[in-house]
């Protein structure tokens, strides 16, 4: 439905209520129902994460002579990470808006380093990064918007980490950057980053390590005297790591930060033109004008927190992770797809239900998370706010295998197999009607969720390139103006 101007503009008092009323329809995700998506840091900090947001929410950080302030914020954040994650004072960083910004930079900057330093390249060709299937759809966006193949490896069915040998099989002339993941976001182990990076190093070529969700848990439990395996720049062969603020580090949305080895890579990402009417235009990242409030956000809510608060805050993580695989291990009818904590990141899976119902039926209670697909599951990213809701969940969640047993799960056997048959013949027409009603099923508050059939659809499709023309038509679907 459009919609139209208003001629005479509104009073604020107005429009702040309409906003609280929109916000209604949103998913409650400060109570610990929702395992996904945003991540509460608490109402301590709250209130000061969003004054510092406000304070600096007009102020630019494209122009770091302008706004000295955010120059100074940045440096100082990128600091800390490196005192973190980093291998010493010779790493440079930079903080991007979110994990997929600083991912693109990543493939960019490999892309950038390859033409100069990868004079084997063969003219014409592209350059190729590999990555495990298990890796974060950033870098297949990457891979689009910047020219690079990609060659995906199979992760093992048991381990859900990729085999170093599959890295190794697959390097050639053209292989730029092995992508190593820290944790993977499915299923939430660290894949084999010292092997990976050892590869790298060997064949001198880049290695990335993908910490944005877990970069910092990671890294606290290190500080904390928990065993984690090498994921960071310290493993020598890494030469660049993400890790987003804007999970767990509980800051406002539009904060990460990309760490390289050294300035030399750094300055690969950056971007310069310098034949333009208006002056030279530089560039660190995607983005041109960028808000000043995530900056400022972050900057306050590190040292907020500081390393003790941070230590505090991810060994209630630990200890609730260990406590919802052995709740997960003791429920009938599921399990846990990995029997050890090497993340904040668990996933559920049934041998006998489909796990899918389950989800939905979590659903109408009110619970958010994501749905993995190998194998079906329901994606946990653990955070201190499950504190409160994790007997609630359990109870609901005996519930929800219940009513999913009565269902019958034929259906979406069916419906795959429709889908699959149409999909021969009449492509198109098939791919708009499952996304009209999948647009309705996903983006309506109705009082019952139906997403089974269509993840079960999702998996029986032959042809995924189908399911991506779906996907797209559900978007489109949802932005119809
Ligand atoms: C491992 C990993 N990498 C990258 C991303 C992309 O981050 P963003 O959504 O902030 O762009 C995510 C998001 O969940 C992730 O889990």
């Amino acid at each position: 439905m459009s919609k139209p101007w208003n001629t005479e503009g509104r009073s604020a008092g107005d429009l702040l209520v309409e906003l609280e009323k929109l916000k209604s329809s949103d998913i409650e995700w400060k109570n610990g129902k929702s395992f996904c998506l945003s991540y509460y840091g608490g109402d301590d900090v709250y209130p000061m994460l969003e004054k510092a947001n406000a304070m600096f929410m007009s102020e630019n950080a494209l122009n770091p002579t302008a706004f000295k302030s955010l120059r100074k914020m940045e440096n100082d954040v990128v600091s800390m990470l490196r005192d973190l994650l980093g291998s010493g004072p010779e790493n440079r960083g930079t903080m991007t808006t979110g994990g997929t910004e600083s991912i693109l930079m990543v493939v960019k900057a490999a892309r950038e380093w390859a033409s100069s330093a990868l004079p084997r390249l063969p003219k014409g060709t592209k350059p190729k990064m590999i990555l495990p299937t298990t890796a974060h759809p950033a870098f297949d966006k990457a891979a689009h918007y910047f020219g690079v193949e990609m060659c995906k490896i199979p992760v093992s069915g048991q381990s859900f980490r990729p085999d170093p040998e599959d890295y190794k099989k697959n390097i050639c002339e053209r292989t730029i950057l092995l992508v190593a993941s820290a944790p993977s976001y499915p299923h939430g182990v660290v894949d084999p980053v010292e092997q990976v990076a050892a590869l790298a190093a060997k064949n001198k070529i880049l290695c990335h390590v993908d910490a944005c969700i877990g970069g910092l848990v990671l890294g606290f439990w290190r500080e904390a005297g928990l065993k984690v395996p090498g994921f960071d720049l310290k493993v020598p062969g890494v030469t660049s790591i993400s890790v987003d603020l804007h999970k767990y580090g509980f800051c406002p949305k539009g904060a990460s930060v990309v760490l390289y080895k050294n300035g030399k890579l750094r300055r690969k990402q950056f971007f310069c033109c310098t034949g333009w009417e208006g002056g030279v235009y530089i560039s660190t990242t995607v983005l041109g004008s960028k808000s000043g409030g995530p900056i400022a956000a972050a900057w306050a809510c590190l040292q907020y927190f500081g390393k003790d608060g941070y230590v505090q805050k991810f060994n209630l993580v630990h200890e609730l992770t260990c406590r919802f695989l052995e709740r997960i291990e003791a429920t009938e009818g599921v399990y846990s797809i990995t029997k050890e904590v090497e993340s904040s990141i668990l996933a559920i899976a049934s041998k006998e239900l489909d796990i899918y119902k389950v989800a939905d039926r979590m659903q109408d209670k009110g619970w958010t998370f994501d749905r993995n697909t190998t194998p079906p599951s329901i994606h946990l990213s653990v955070m201190p706010v499950h504190a409160v809701s994790i007997g609630l969940f359990f109870t609901d969640l005996v519930d929800s295998i219940t009513l999913a047993r009565k269902e019958d799960s034929s259906g979406k056997k069916i419906l795959g197999a429709i889908a699959n048959a149409a999909i021969k013949l009449t492509p198109k027409s098939i791919i708009q009607k499952v996304a009209r009603s999948q647009t309705k099923a996903l983006g309506d508050s109705s009082e019952r969720t139906e997403t089974a059939s269509i993840y079960g659809m999702m998996g029986t499709l032959e042809k995924k390139g189908a399911l991506g023309e779906v996907a797209l038509d559900i978007l489109d679907n949802f932005y119809d103006q």
